[in-house]
């Protein structure tokens, strides 16, 4: 693959550059793969150190490929996908959830373990921890014996909710009480609780567009109405719209995730973030922080949630070890706003007890070994290179109008297809096809975003992610002609 014609009157190095783009245009190096060490590339090809050097500076002038300080040469991006557009939420009234049957089926395909798992957003199978946290549960029940058999304690392990704040501490350089935290089941069960303790039925609670799904069952599972707010895929939330928002409707909380958001990945700049929290304080509005991605930037820059960033504003923030260790451990949190805590603990009783105590006790000692740390920063550079790979792929398979997200952190890719293509005809053609994926339609409460999927890629790259790449691309122009014709 790598062999050179010393006869041939070409340079040298100029024949190096030719192999390597020869490479990137066969998709045999693909984007965030790393090229051969200057070493290994002068062995196989023959041409000597200096010389592969020289070829590989010209192709970072080039721009063709970058190099990490200790770590070598990797490919570049293409610019080939676009960035998805913001959608206008002008004029958008507060609404139920209009695609329940859809997200039915659509969790049918998720959790079918049979199907490519593009639709599930599960990024710490993208590097699983098994091993480690295996090993810290068997020392765990070896310490604990029965002990490990008993329930836990409302709100939560002391032990835990420890290493919670040195976390935070070691992070983000922000103290946080123990005292304040209420362990929950996942992520989930933490907006649940917040939102429990300052809304209720009837109430208008603001959503980013697109957001979660499943914060969207939540809302509407508590029959409170839901009213979106323009977010752009690389600024967030949008003030302006936010403030037209709480001008015109009565909201009661505001569920964001300023952080890193799903399906966006995007993260919104500190200076914006302060300015969100001096209009929710003018509102007296209180904003439900869904946390639960901001330890995946791929830049390991993690961002300060709202909560800490000292406003005055009323922020509770939910975090979860779902997306960076276990989501079957079911174990998340809740950092309340003060006001909150005892309703938070009363809620937290009165749905569901307390939370698995030896999953509690497993992951208190996987954060106090460091192992967690050092876990999420190798999980961090796999996703970082999955979602290079994917937006390279979606470039070279998709239609050329395809338009894509550039997530900075998290394991999903936002992307708007051709219009008149329809994501629910994807969505049951993919399955057929043996891959799931997420139809557009279920990241809003309004039938919207019909010609827009997410594709997660966490989980580990293999032939069958990009042949179901490939085949989704394919698909995508027939539909997108089918539509026209
Ligand atoms: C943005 C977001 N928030 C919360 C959750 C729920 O997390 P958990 O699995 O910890 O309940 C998810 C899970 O998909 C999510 O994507």
């Amino acid at each position: 693959m790598f062999n050179v014609d010393k006869d041939c009157d070409t340079f040298l190095y100029r024949q190096v550059i030719d192999l390597i783009n020869e490479n990137i245009n066969a998709g045999t190096l693909l984007p965030g793969d790393r090229l051969p060490s200057l070493r290994k590339m002068s062995r196989v090809s023959g041409v000597s150190i200096p010389t592969v050097r020289q070829a590989y500076v010209e192709l970072e002038r080039q721009r063709r490929v970058e190099s990490r300080p200790k770590s070598g040469f990797f490919v570049r991006h293409r610019s080939g996908n676009d960035i998805v557009h913001p959608t206008q939420t002008a004029g958008a009234e507060p609404s139920r959830l209009v695609c329940r049957p859809l997200m039915e089926r659509v969790y049918d395909g998720i959790n079918n373990p049979d199907l490519v798992p593009l639709g599930i957003a599960n990024p710490c199978m993208a590097r699983p921890a098994s091993k480690a946290l295996h090993r810290t549960m068997k020392r765990v029940i070896a310490r604990a014996e029965d002990r490990s058999l008993g329930y836990a304690s409302t709100q939560g392990e002391p032990g835990l909710r420890r290493q919670i704040t040195y976390h935070y501490l070691d992070t983000i350089g922000v103290q946080v009480e123990p005292d304040d935290i209420c362990i929950t089941n996942g992520g989930q069960e933490a907006l649940l609780l917040a939102l429990k303790a300052v809304a209720g039925p009837g109430d208008v609670i603001a959503v980013e567009t697109p957001t979660y799904h499943g914060l969207l069952e939540l809302i509407d599972g508590l029959g409170m109405l839901a009213v979106e707010v323009e977010t752009c895929p690389e600024q967030g939330i949008t003030l302006g719209e936010l403030r037209r928002t709480l001008n015109e409707h009565d909201v009661r909380a505001c569920m964001f995730s300023t952080t890193l958001g799903n399906p966006l990945g995007v993260t919104m700049a500190e200076e914006n973030r302060r300015k969100l929290l001096q209009l929710i304080r003018k509102h007296d509005v209180v904003l439900i922080e869904d946390d639960v991605y901001g330890d995946l930037r791929f830049d390991g820059q993690r961002p300060v949630p709202a909560q800490f960033l000292g406003s005055g504003a009323r922020v509770m923030t939910c975090g979860s070890f779902s997306k960076t260790a276990a989501p079957g451990y079911r174990i998340g949190w809740v950092v309340s706003d003060g006001q909150s805590t005892s309703d938070i603990a009363r809620l937290k009783r009165a749905f569901s007890c307390s939370s698995g105590f030896l999953q509690q006790l497993t992951l208190a000692e996987f954060l106090s070994s460091g192992e967690y740390s050092r876990h999420l920063t190798v999980l961090r550079g796999v996703l970082r290179q999955n979602a290079e790979r994917m937006r390279a792929l979606v470039a070279r398979h998709f239609p050329p109008e395809t338009r894509t997200s550039r997530p900075v952190g998290g394991s999903v890719l936002w992307l708007e297809l051709p219009e008149g293509v329809n994501a629910c005809e994807l969505f049951d053609d993919a399955v057929e096809a043996g891959i799931s994926i997420c139809p557009g339609q279920i990241f809003s409460p309004c039938p919207c975003y019909s010609n827009f999927i997410r594709l997660s890629f966490g989980h580990p790259w293999d032939d069958r992610t990009e042949q179901s790449l490939q085949w989704l691309g394919e698909r995508v122009a027939q539909l997108k002609y089918a539509g026209a014709g």
